[in-house]
This record gives structure tokens, sequence and C-alpha cells, in this order.
């Protein structure tokens, strides 16, 4: 059976991007019931970039598992856990730290962004410039084979293969090279923010979260940026690079024409108006708020109703805990295993 292992970092609500990038993903593979899932809410990694700000990552443990259970999924279908309840996970990180170079670190292009994203120039913690390494542990810990991520996870996909690949080589066959799941439709991979930004992040307040009012979706899609030089509806526009029709891409059904623009069959003809003029950006986006409120109510009133119980919440991401926590253990005492540290099991000291 195919192991799948992914998570997110516990430092705000999850959005709209999170949603086609990953998370919709994740929720089919689940309800196939052919893949042992495991999903991880990340906050040890969460800290490496807030250790004065515990309670943000703390807090928003909730917030996450109430996305995750609000779209779909299921503590019985899934493990789900929270990483730094899984010590082992250090563990291994430790062991793996020597199979990898500062110089190799310093090329992973999503960790690039991210510091000079949040600013820290050379003050960057040293827990943040390993997390690639740490993350390892989290995919390798569970033996995942499969784990589905947005494409800026890709470098800490092949960050983690070389370690496999170089602690198999070393040591012994004990690790399993995993291999990233894309969204299949590839404008899901990296939904661009609300201002055309290049990615939906908390960050940069671009975002539509999963538990938005259908007010704020409203508003939020009315202020998106659309062309700048399709200044008069007669005016020929751009749907390429456009956000409102990325979003389209992303979202759009051709039933939904039936059900909110029989003007057009599909997304095709809406764009070759847009494109010839005469289509107005007021229109495209009142379709495009018309999907979103569709896709998102149920998803908003589930949560709603989740959110009653966060006692049964925690015993359950409690249980998820120990459960991966035992997986996690196995791994370790193989890894440790094949080092030949593992003194005091058998006789190997002896020897
Ligand atoms: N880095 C991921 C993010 O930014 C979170 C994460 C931590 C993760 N460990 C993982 C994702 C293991 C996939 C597999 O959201």
């Amino acid at each position: 059976m195919d192991i799948v292992l992914t998570g997110d970092r516990p430092t705000g609500k999850l959005h709209l991007g999170h949603y086609v990038g990953s998370l919709k993903r994740r929720v089919e593979m689940q309800n196939t019931g052919k893949y042992d899932m495991h999903i991880m809410i990340a906050d040890a990694q969460a800290l490496t970039d807030n250790a004065d700000d515990i309670n943000k990552v703390r807090n928003n443990i909730s917030e996450v598992a109430l996305d995750y259970l609000s779209c779909g999924l299921d503590f019985d279908k899934s493990t789900i856990f929270i990483q730094s309840q899984i010590p082992e996970l250090c563990e291994l990180s430790f062991y793996y730290m020597n199979l990898v170079t500062v110089s190799r670190l310093q090329r992973n292009p999503t960790v690039k962004n991210e510091i000079h994203l949040r600013g820290f120039k050379q003050s960057v913690p040293v827990g943040f410039f390993t997390y690639p390494i740490s993350q390892a542990a989290d995919i390798t810990a569970f033996k995942a084979n499969l784990v589905p991520v947005g494409e800026d996870q890709l470098p800490m996909i092949e960050q983690t293969r070389e370690i496999v690949r170089s602690f198999n080589s070393i040591y012994k066959e004990v690790l399993v090279e995993p291999t990233a799941v894309l969204p299949e439709n590839s404008r899901c991979s990296r939904l661009p923010g609300l201002d055309g930004a290049a990615k939906m992040s908390k960050s940069l307040g671009n975002c539509i979260y999963l538990s938005d009012s259908s007010n704020d979706i409203k508003k939020k899609v009315q202020s998106m940026f659309t062309d700048p030089t399709h200044l008069r509806i007669e005016d020929p526009g751009h749907t390429e690079n456009n956000p409102v029709f990325i979003y389209l891409d992303a979202f759009c059904r051709d039933e939904h024409f039936k059900a909110f623009l029989p003007a057009y069959a599909n997304l095709a003809e809406m764009k070759a108006h847009y494109e010839r003029g005469g289509l107005g950006d007021g229109t495209v986006k009142k379709f495009l708020n018309e999907i979103l409120q569709a896709e998102l109510k149920p998803i908003r009133e589930k949560r709603e109703e989740l959110a009653k119980d966060l006692p049964y919440i925690f015993e359950k991401l409690h249980q998820g805990s120990q459960k991966a926590r035992e997986v996690a253990a196995q791994t370790l005492d193989e890894v440790k295993t094949a080092m030949g540290i593992n003194y005091f099991n058998g006789n190997s000291l002896i020897k």
C-alpha cells in the first residue's frame, strides 16, 4: 500500500491556495481507501521562525485541525497528528544533519525565498535554515512514498530523496525515497494572491481563507487585481496572468456556467470574449464569487459545527499522535540498527 505523508505549519488558518494546492487532493486520496494516510500539523517547523511567538503556533493548531476536518479529512481514515509530539523526528533529524552540507542547504530555492521574504538577512535561525532536514525526517519516519504538496515544496522532497540515497548507501537500505504528488491541474500548484503576487500568503495579506464569511469572500473577490490594460469594457483584455482567470482555471467547471452564467458554455468561450473586448471585470468577478461561495459554503458550515467541540478534536489529535509515534519509533529503531548505534539491542558492542 502506498504511504502518504504531508502537513502544514500552524501559523494561521488555511486558505484557498492550500485547498487547491494540496488539501483537496489529500481528501480524494483518503476517500479512495487505497492509501495509508498521515497528515501532520507541523508545529515544530512553525516554531523555526516563530520561537518568540509560541501562542501563535499553539492557537493555530486547532484552526488547522478544523480546516482539515471541514474539507473532509477524517480521523477515522487518516492518522492526523502533531509534529512536536513525536520526539523521534528530532532524533532522526540529528543523524540526517550529518548527511547534508551547509552549501546544499544554502541552495534550496524555497528556503532562500522565505529568508528573503522574512527579511532575515544574516540573522537566520539555525532551526529555520535546517528545516528541510527535519522535513526529511517527517517524511522518512513514516516511510512515505507519496507526498501531496504544492509546487513550492518540491525542493524539500528533492532534499529528502538525497538524504535517503545517502543514508541507504552509507548504512543499509532502510529509508524510502518519496515522490511529490502535485495537483493534476497545474493552475492549482501555486494560486496567486488576490493582489496578483506570485503566491497566496498570510504574510502578504492576499488570501481568501476557508473560514472567511460569505461577505468577506465577496469583498475580496471584488478587490482582486485583473488586467491593468483592460480599462473600459470594450477594450480587449488579457486572461494570461490575470488572477481572476487563474482562479477560474483552478475552480470553474462547465456546470458552473449552467448554474450561474448560461451566456457561455465553458471557460474557453468566456475567455475568448474577454480577450476580444466587451466583457467587463465586474461580470467575471461576479461569476468567480458565485463559484467560490458554492465551494466554500459547506466547508464553512462544517467548520462552525466542529468548532463547538474542541475537546473532541484534541482527544483525536492525541490518539493520532500516539499512533504516529509508534510508527516513527519503529523507523528510528531500524535507522539506529543500520547505523550500528543500537548498542544495547542485541550484543553488537561485544563483537
Ligand atoms: N513545509 C510544509 C509547509 O510549509 C509543512 C511540512 C512540514 C510538510 N513537514 C512536512 C509538508 C512533510 C510535507 C511533508 O507547509
